[in-house]
């Protein structure tokens, strides 16, 4: 696990997408785990303009959802499916049939059952894009969770409720399940990158990076993942290299 530290949003952005472009240029139909979250967008609107001044081609970039709130009706503004295609999908041009989703509108096991055929068809992630949770979550895998967490419906904890309520207004807009990509197949991709960003971060990221890993902070389980993983913080989140 490699820990990078960039000065601020603005560069930590910039470093994101230097990464994603990175693994499009070596892979053209690299498969994209992408998150949605406040931390990523910087990246995204990074490369939707390098996309627009030709400098990015995504001809064949392959993405998917990585997780989905259950239970809301299809054009819910809270749609996480929604956020991703407006803020990756369609600035970059990646159509539906590039994409795969993780979709809430079926029941949970029929969703998840197709979300990992697919995955796997797809020849797993090549590289997923990770926001960290104020409670250590990698998507909705929530704590406490064991590094073989499978994908699945899962109830989110007060934290989460918590943390989302600014995405939605409230947190009685909050929906209270979700499915969620599990932590053992994001695990196998071949690349992570975490991006963090800001000093609320800076404690769980702190307990993310301590020696070993633990089911109550599940980010920490990027120390035993298969393949290359980046912490990208800014100063804010990791003020000093641990
Ligand atoms: P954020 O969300 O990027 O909006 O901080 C991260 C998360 O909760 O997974």
């Amino acid at each position: 696990m490699r820990t990078v530290v960039v000065d601020d949003y603005a560069a930590l952005s910039q470093a994101a997408a230097d990464a994603i472009a990175a693994t499009v240029r070596r892979k053209p139909d690299a498969l994209l785990l992408l998150a949605t979250g406040d931390t990523p967008m910087g990246a995204y609107r990074e490369l939707g303009e390098r996309y627009r001044r030709g400098e990015l081609d995504t001809a064949q970039v392959r993405i998917a959802q990585l997780d989905a709130y259950a239970g809301i009706a299809e054009g819910d503004h809270r749609s996480l499916y929604g956020w991703m295609v407006s803020a990756f999908a369609e600035p970059l041009d990646i159509p539906e049939e590039r994409t795969i989703r993780l979709d809430g509108r079926l029941p949970p096991a029929i969703a998840c059952r197709d979300y990992d055929a697919s995955v796997a068809a797809g020849g797993g992630f090549d590289l997923a894009v990770l926001g960290l949770g104020p409670n250590g979550h990698l998507g909705f895998n929530e704590p406490p969770i064991e590094r073989d967490a499978p994908t699945r419906l899962v109830p989110l904890t007060p934290a989460s409720l918590r943390s989302n309520a600014r995405y939605w207004g409230g947190e009685d807009n909050v929906p209270r399940e979700a499915l969620t990509c599990g932590l053992a197949s994001m695990l196998e991709a071949r690349e992570i990158l975490l991006v963090v960003s800001g000093a609320h971060k800076r404690e769980i990221l702190r307990e993310t990076l301590a020696p070993m890993p633990s089911a109550d902070v599940p980010a920490s389980w990027l120390q035993s993942a298969a393949g290359e993983v980046v912490v990208l913080a800014d100063r804010d989140a990791l003020p000093s290299l641990p």
